[in-house]
């Protein structure tokens, strides 16, 4: 046994195929009479795009997909980047693929694959189109010599030091009255400009990523579902209502809004310190982050790639820019709203914003098919045909320049959910493996980590389908 089939002995004896993904086809005709047409349709094409893929019971990896509990991991938890996935699920794949050679995440959000390799003591290379994104990897994973926890405690004790500034500061963005307390914006704005005006570039970025994680915190708004929410809009028995501003405001945070920020702000610092001074680990290898389009990373570095771990997008509309916004603007990433449409032009066509007028040349039956099977008139947007395919052209794109980068026997893990669209299901998983078949890859396994929930709307209508609404790893090999 060569050892990388050991390896797989190892790491998937503990997981029984999936009886849960094979159900449906066992009792396809049983059910296919009781069903709508759309949904024995759908069942028709997922049973011959499935047959010959494996499916494995992955629910031990069931609270590693999601970021749960990211906010208790030391470094991860820094910024607190509800997309992300826990260290221990890539750290898992790292030693039991026994991955030595180099490491790659194309989609690299606040750097967990990165963070995981570099601690395993890999060299890593990850990418990210949201320049947040970018700078909270880059801080997580920077080398911090003893000199530099010296200066970062001692900017900590300065901060204690300042005091209110009698000065008008401007947020550059029209929403700011609204998302924010006038007198806790004043504060954050002060704060940011003492913060760029810190000379020691580690120091400064350090800071500058604290800053940028209270700021939910202390706003009137929590990233929620789709997007950000107002906190002072609650939900009753009877609808929403909304407190009114002001009142809420006062109830909520306390008389003095200065000290309230400066404290949440120390405290974040003091958790960064902590970490610094004993959890930091090894950090002898220092991955190379970039800001850009992951279909274009072969532009960015050329080395091969052993293991490519990554969470990509969903094909399910959520906008990663509009759950940054605040930040993004707060933060000066962006200046002006052109800038911010092409931002969220810029990424993975995933959503309707992200819609670039990019032809789209790959083609699948399978998808067709599916797509063939939407109602119009209960799509809440027109263009979603178009997302769903350009999905599958970008993940196209990416996956045909990972095999050329890949090693011989190399691997890539893919994290990723399926979702649903008018009722009809679009199984992210099987047709990526599909594609990755197309391509060259093996499909070693498909994980189901977990099955999703969906609108309540569509929940009914997908009742006999709901098995295929999951949360999946596939794993392939070159
Ligand atoms: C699911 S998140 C990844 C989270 C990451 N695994 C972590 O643990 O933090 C997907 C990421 O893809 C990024 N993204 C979207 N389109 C992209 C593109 N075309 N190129 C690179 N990154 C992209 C988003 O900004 C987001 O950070």
């Amino acid at each position: 046994m060569g050892h990388t089939e050991l390896a797989y002995k190892i790491l998937f004896d503990e997981f029984e195929v999936a009886s849960v993904v094979a159900e449906p086809t066992l009792n396809y005709n049983l059910f296919v009479a009781e069903l709508e047409n759309s949904q024995a349709e759908q069942l028709k094409i997922f049973n011959k795009l499935e047959r010959s893929l494996q499916f494995y019971n992955g629910e031990s990896f069931r609270n590693q997909v999601h970021f749960q509990f990211a906010n208790q991991t030391p470094v991860q938890r820094w910024f607190s980047y509800r997309e992300g996935y826990s260290l221990k699920l890539v750290d898992a794949f790292i030693k039991e693929l026994r991955i030595k050679g180099n490491a790659f995440d194309p989609f690299s959000g606040s750097g967990t694959t990165l963070l995981a390799s570099r601690m395993a003591n890999l060299n890593s290379f990850g990418i990210d189109v949201n320049p947040i994104s970018v700078l909270v990897a880059k801080v997580e994973n920077e080398q911090y010599t003893s000199e530099d926890i010296i200066q970062i405690e001692e900017e900590l004790r300065k901060l204690t030091d300042i005091e209110k500034s009698k000065d008008n500061f401007q947020a550059i963005f029209d929403l700011a009255g609204k998302v924010f307390n006038q007198e806790i914006l004043q504060a954050l704005l002060q704060f940011r400009q003492h913060i760029t005006a810190i000379q020691h570039e580690k120091t400064k970025m350090a800071l500058f990523v604290a800053w940028l994680s209270i700021i939910e915190d202390v706003s009137n708004i929590k990233k929620e579902g789709n997007g950000i929410k107002y906190k002072n809009r609650k939900r009753t028995p009877n609808g929403y209502i909304n407190i009114e501003k002001e009142k809420w405001e006062n109830d909520k945070f306390p008389d003095n809004k200065f000290s309230f920020v400066k404290t949440k702000l120390s405290n974040r610092l003091e958790m960064i310190l902590s970490d610094l001074q004993f959890d930091y680990g090894n950090c002898d290898k220092k991955p190379s982050i970039f800001k850009g389009n992951c279909l274009e990373f072969d532009k960015f570095f050329s080395d091969e790639i052993e293991l490519t771990f990554f969470s990509p997008p969903y094909c399910n509309c959520f906008d990663y820019f509009e759950i940054h916004k605040i930040e993004l603007w707060l933060g000066e990433f962006i200046s002006n709203k052109e800038e911010f449409r092409k931002l969220r032009n810029s990424g993975f066509r995933s959503n309707t914003n992200s819609l670039n007028h990019k032809p789209i040349t790959y083609k699948n039956e399978y998808l067709e098919n599916l797509i063939s099977l939407f109602e119009p008139q209960k799509l809440w947007n027109n263009n979603i045909p178009n997302v769903v395919r350009g999905y599958f052209d970008d993940m196209y794109t990416l996956l045909n320049k990972l095999y050329r980068q890949t090693t011989k026997n190399g691997y890539i893990g893919i994290v990723v959910g399926n979702s649903a669209y008018s009722g009809i299901i679009i199984p992210t998983d099987s047709l990526i493996a599909t594609i990755a078949r197309e391509i060259g890859f093996k499909v070693k396994n498909i994980f189901v980590t977990r099955h999703l929930t969906t609108s309540s709307q569509q929940k009914q209508e997908l009742e006999y389908l709901k098995n295929y609404l999951r949360e999946s790893i596939v794993l392939l090999e070159k």
